[in-house]
């Protein structure tokens, strides 16, 4: 089969096109290389079966030829990182809502199928858990930039199941919990490469807020065998599914496991949101996924556990 991975340059949509070429697939990555990089595909050379495209998903003409020579579409390409979100509001909201109704609207053109990955930004500061697929999206104001990712998130879900409810576009959601692992940058605000990088350095490390919130990580490796089987599912289609860790775990809980693990030197300090981020910021204190539905449909279970993400990332790192 012939995939489109639009944001195949980036973290997860690289590992994505790794899983998918050893699988004997063919690999056309669009990336616009804002936060993808280069290195992460270029392994993958300019074989018979890869080609990369550097491009936006907001060309409309590119992104109508790419998709009817696919045959099945992953589109991961969006802003990323409350970080970046903060930073760029007006180019992420462009990117994350237009971008994807562009490619929803050629994906339609075409029939082809598509995966489409959401965020556990979702829920916002609905901290009941473990979070359920149908339960409510509790947010702050829309003036307060750090909840525009989870809204543009929201858009493309409901952009991408009225095209299956109205159109029969087959299209499937996945809702990534804190995806984690080698390729992973801390530049736009990633919490764990960020941490890493610190201890490897021994310097301190950085908790925005308390660090009592806490966060489930999961392995890329985890996330791109799930997508790939969610894909050849045929009863996935027309669903929503939260894909994560359940191994809940608080920010100072994981900057302590890094310095363990890296026998850093690395002491802990504490930021405070307004200076990390912008004033007002909210942050959501917990964040575990409920993952009964995809675990009843694919039998879903992470290998990897956080002591063996740590040690795989730090692998990769020295
Ligand atoms: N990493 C996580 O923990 C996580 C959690 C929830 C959801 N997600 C989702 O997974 C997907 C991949 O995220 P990631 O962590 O690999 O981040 P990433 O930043 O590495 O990947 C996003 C990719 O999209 C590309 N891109 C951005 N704007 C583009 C445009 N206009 N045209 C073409 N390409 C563009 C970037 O260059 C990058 O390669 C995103 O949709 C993100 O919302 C990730």
């Amino acid at each position: 089969m012939k995939f489109l991975i639009t944001g195949g340059a980036g973290f997860i949509g690289s590992h994505l096109a790794d899983e998918l070429i050893n699988g004997g697939h063919e690999v056309i990555v669009l990336d616009n290389l804002s936060t993808g990089r280069l290195e992460n595909v270029s392994h993958l050379g300019k074989g018979r079966n890869f080609e990369l495209v550097v491009g936006t998903i907001l060309n409309e003409n590119l992104v109508d030829k790419l998709i009817e020579k696919s045959d099945v579409i992953f589109h991961l390409a969006a802003a990323v990182g409350v970080e970046l979100i903060v930073k760029k509001p007006l180019e992420s909201l462009t990117t994350n809502i237009r971008g994807s109704e562009i490619v929803l609207e050629m994906t339609e053109r075409y029939h082809k199928k598509i995966l489409i990955t959401s965020t556990s930004e979702i829920y916002g500061k609905n901290i009941n858990g473990p979070l359920k697929e149908d339960d409510d999206r509790i947010l702050g104001s829309p003036l307060k930039t750090r909840w525009s990712y989870s809204t543009a998130k929201a858009v493309d879900e409901m952009l991408a199941y009225v095209y299956w409810k109205q159109m029969q576009v087959p299209s499937i959601i996945v809702r990534l919990f804190n995806t984690v692992g080698p390729r992973q940058t801390g530049a736009y605000g990633m919490v764990l490469p960020r941490f890493v990088e610190q201890a490897l350095k021994n310097e301190p490390i950085t908790i925005y807020g308390s660090g009592k919130q806490s966060r489930c990580f999961i392995h890329v490796t985890d996330v791109v065998k799930t997508l790939v089987k969610l894909i050849g599912n045929q009863n996935a289609v027309g669903e929503v599914f939260n894909v994560g860790s359940q191994e809940e775990v608080t920010i100072e809980q994981l900057a302590n496991e890094v310095i363990r693990i890296t026998k850093s030197s690395s002491k802990l300090v504490y930021i405070p949101y307004e200076k990390a981020y912008e004033e007002g910021f909210e942050d959501m204190q917990r964040r575990v996924p409920d993952t009964n539905k995809i675990n009843k449909l694919i039998g879903f279970k992470p290998a990897y556990s956080l002591k063996e993400i740590i040690e795989d990332i730090v692998k990769h790192r020295q």
